[in-house]
């Protein structure tokens, strides 16, 4: 068993850098399938759900080859498999994007149901609408999906829910479609407008991302031989500046894209830290207990669910009550108990969870209940008195590299123990 063991009342300060970003890599590898050759991938996060995505397209006839810690050289030319393993696709949420990849390249795809952090349902049914708009059949049964279609024809597609995935997903689907897809309703986050980037740097014609309505005119093939850099992390860059503002710190965080960061700036600059922007870095000190505030999770460019509990953790010792309301999942409190456990005062019931700011958190064993829950209770490990542990160590791992290394370079007491 693996934990991670904290020494708290720790001020971080110093430099960070950003790594790529793990939501638009573990969507541009398989969209690489599209490509009948050869591309290099720079800025890719070495983390858990990265390496199973390697490790499911390699089943499927990929050769990879990493050529640093943080770049790839990613060969589809023999692509001999249209069955995703469904022990591996099981594994992790993204495997979803096999299917739109797969339904591009091959026009046939069995994959096992994804699976990922337990926030609550994650039905795909808006992948499937779009899927099935553009000519597919989809059949979903024995937790397994197929995807098959004669050929894939440019429809006018409206999500009922801003998706993240569904708009990948089918933004992927329709390179190759005949004619112009329309997607309307789509997600705008930064790894949408990513992989739109990647996709039209081999040729696609995609216009529109980082709009809520995305148009994808058919293009008959893609380029190889391409390089392409992962835009930086925009939760890895909240999850130090929300630390910097828990820990009193000061941080200077490089390799970043301020602009995605727009709304978390001005929460901090209203609870009383303080932030400036540069190119691509972000100063973020604070230098006093934060003030209360209400916060509800919305689609980009609203405030990114995926910072809810490390913003928990910095509300947890506002002076004052705060709320949250979350909008996107239905189980993202789940770290509000173990937050408790080291003297926090959340009252969490269903989508909402009210806290009553303490002075002081103090060390206790945890448990990482998702990825971004485990990250918020490194930095409650950080500023509380006495000694944490945090365990379940696995989702951590899925989405932040090195983050032990990282906190430690900024003055965290931070060791990864294995028992
Ligand atoms: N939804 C549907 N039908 C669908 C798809 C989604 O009803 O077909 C609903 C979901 O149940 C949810 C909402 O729409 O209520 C938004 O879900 P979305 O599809 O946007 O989420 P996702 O693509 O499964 C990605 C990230 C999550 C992040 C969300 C929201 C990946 C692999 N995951 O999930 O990241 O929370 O977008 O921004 O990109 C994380 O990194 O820790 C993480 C959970």
């Amino acid at each position: 068993m693996e934990k991670l063991v904290i020494t708290g009342n720790t001020k971080l300060e110093g430099e960070v850098s950003i790594t790529g970003a793990k939501n638009s890599s573990i969507a541009i590898l398989p969209a690489t399938l599209l490509c009948k050759g050869k591309c290099t991938l720079y800025n890719v996060p070495n983390i858990v759900d990265v390496r199973l995505s390697c490790e499911i397209l390699e089943k499927l006839g990929s050769k990879i080859i990493w050529t640093s810690n943080n770049s790839l050289i990613i060969d589809n030319t023999n692509i001999h498999s249209t069955h995703a393993p469904l022990d591996l696709t099981r594994k992790f949420r993204a495997s979803y994007y096999i299917i739109g990849a797969m339904l591009g390249r091959s026009h046939e795809i069995e994959v096992g149901l994804p699976g990922g952090c337990n926030l609550g349902p994650r039905p795909i049914d808006q992948h499937i609408k779009g899927f099935e708009s553009l000519g597919a059949v989809a059949n979903l049964s024995q937790g397994k999906v197929k995807v098959s279609a004669d050929k894939l024809i440019g429809s006018n597609i409206y999500m009922d829910v801003v998706s993240v995935g569904a708009t990948i997903n089918v933004l992927i689907a329709s390179v190759f479609a005949e004619g112009t897809t329309i997607i309307d309703n789509a997600a705008k986050e930064p790894h949408v407008v990513d992989v739109a980037n990647f996709l039209n740097s081999l040729g696609a014609d995609i216009r529109g991302a980082g709009t809520d309505l995305i148009k994808v005119n058919g293009v008959k093939e893609l380029k190889d031989n391409i390089t392409y850099s992962i835009v930086p992390d925009q939760i890895e860059t909240g999850t130090f500046m929300l630390a910097a503002v828990a820990s009193k710190g000061d941080i200077l965080i490089k390799n970043c894209i301020p602009e995605h960061l727009d709304c978390l700036t001005s929460k901090i600059i209203e609870i009383g830290g303080n932030v400036e922007s540069y190119k691509d870095t972000i100063h973020v000190w604070n230098t006093r207990r934060p003030k209360k505030t209400v916060i509800k999770t919305l689609p980009y460019p609203g405030f990114p669910t995926d910072l809810q509990p490390h913003m928990g953790v910095v509300l947890s010792m506002a002076k004052g009550t705060s709320i949250i309301n979350e909008s996107i999942w239905d189980s993202r409190f789940q770290y509000t108990a173990e937050l408790n456990k080291m003297g926090a005062n959340i009252t969490a019931q269903g989508k909402s969870a009210i806290f009553e700011g303490v002075e002081n958190l103090y060390g206790a064993p945890v448990y990482a209940t998702d990825l971004r829950a485990g990250a918020a209770l490194v930095i409650a490990g950080i500023v509380a008195n006495g000694t944490t542990e945090v365990f379940n160590l696995k989702h951590i791992d899925r989405g932040y590299e090195n983050i032990e290394g990282k906190f430690a370079n900024l003055g965290a007491k931070i060791k990864r123990i294995i028992e």
